[in-house]
């Protein structure tokens, strides 16, 4: 049923700045009605991921104005035409790879690697936006989400239906960090019990690549950052010994008491660190590739040591996961105890602080910022 009109929601926007950077700034956004296969989400609780902050820093440089946001969980307000999976009221979380479902990966199986997607042009599935600014410009949805605002409107391909006994903040954490991380270790590493791993980066991704482990079972688990109070959470939710790597060569210290792990996760998106990983592996292990550089840098690696001492490197892109089938699984294991996600989470704060909470992320400061429009 497509019944109301167009409303009005404040959102954070990034707009591509005259000379350098960008301009985030808060304003009241018209928010179209649900079109055929679309669904509009009334957002309860939102994530600031370092994805955003990319955007922002200029990291990856965007040509048009974005309602930002990408990691976020709500209840389903209306349904257009067409949409069979999900009905209003429904608590969702949003998956910001909306898989189309007709490429050769989807049919295979591997959504997250889907080619048919328009996530990533920013854009919805038809190649439209349901946002317009107070003069009438458009405003495109980030990772065709657009979530820092009170209300979205998104394929139904983007939604999971979660257990209402959910907080919606962790839910939020479901649509990215957690879903990456975890899926890093399940999924894209197939980590098994008793393999050694090191996590270098324990934001809200990498913190959740730790849990992953603690779940699969594998020891020792070494987690480093540069922040003390990263490292103490790290500590808290499984890692057994924690490095500052401003005091330890993590790739010597690995080799000298382990002769190296079998898997290192890189969390930061740091083209330096990336080249460091191979060092850290015993022969056969692999680095796995989940932080995202800037786009266009580059990382040098040794391929004599990696062919000699069959060492591989792995991409993973939002942990190798299906939302629709990992999300549930996910949301039931933190229901029953066994992932605790409600520590990645610092501060609740109102959507209006939605710049400083990106401020602090890019400062390294505090854990997970939830906004709630
Ligand atoms: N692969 C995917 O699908 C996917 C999904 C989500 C996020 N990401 C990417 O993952 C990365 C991490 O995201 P996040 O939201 O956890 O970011 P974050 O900013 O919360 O975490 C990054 C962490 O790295 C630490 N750090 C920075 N430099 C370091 C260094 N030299 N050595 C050790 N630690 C260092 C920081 O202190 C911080 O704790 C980003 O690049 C993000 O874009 C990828
Ligand atoms: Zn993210
Ligand atoms: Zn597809």
């Amino acid at each position: 049923m497509t019944t109301d009109p167009a409303l009005t929601s404040p959102a954070i926007t990034v707009r591509p700045g005259a000379e350098t950077g960008v301009s985030v700034a808060l304003e009241d956004v018209h928010v179209a009605a649900p079109g055929p296969g679309q669904v509009r989400v009334g957002i309860r609780a939102t994530g600031v991921c370092h994805s955003d902050l990319h955007v922002v820093n200029g990291d990856w440089p965007t040509d048009q104005p974005l309602v930002l946001g990408h990691e976020g969980a709500g209840v389903v307000e209306e349904t257009g035409p067409g949409v069979t999976g999900v009905r209003t009221g429904d608590h969702v979380v949003l998956s910001w790879f909306a898989p189309c479902r007709a490429c050769a990966n989807c049919a295979a199986g591997r959504a997250w690697l889907c080619t048919g997607t328009t996530a990533l042009a920013n854009t919805l599935p038809d190649g439209t936006t349901p946002f317009t600014d107070a003069s009438g410009g458009e405003l495109w949805p980030y990772l065709g989400l657009g979530t820092f605002g009170s209300h979205v409107v998104v394929p139904e391909t983007a939604v999971v239906v979660v257990d209402e006994e959910l907080p919606f903040t962790v839910g939020a954490l479901l649509g990215c960090s957690v879903t990456t991380g975890v899926g890093a270790v399940l999924n894209t590493a197939r980590v098994p019990a008793g393999a050694s791993a090191v996590v270098v980066g324990c934001g809200g991704v990498g913190l959740s690549i730790v849990m992953g482990l603690r779940l699969a079972g594998a020891h020792p688990i070494i987690a480093v950052d540069l922040s003390g109070e990263k490292r103490a959470t790290a500590q808290e939710l499984g890692a057994d010994v924690v490095l500052d790597p401003r005091e330890t060569d993590t790739g010597a210290w690995l080799r000298e008491r382990f002769g190296g792990v079998d898997y290192a996760f890189e969390a930061i998106g740091n083209a330096h660190v990336i080249e460091t990983l191979p060092g850290m592996l015993a022969p056969g292990g692999a680095a796995v590739l989940v932080g995202m550089p800037r786009m266009g840098a580059r990382s040098s690696i040794d391929p004599y040591e990696l062919a000699d001492q069959g060492k591989s490197i792995l991409g993973c892109n939002y942990g190798s996961s299906v939302a629709r089938v990992d999300v549930p699984r996910l949301a039931r294991l933190h229901l029953a105890g066994r992932l605790p996600l409600e520590r990645l989470i610092d501060r609740v704060r109102p959507l209006a602080e939605g710049p400083q909470a990106l401020d602090e992320l890019a400062a390294g400061t505090g854990l997970r910022s939830i906004l709630t429009p």
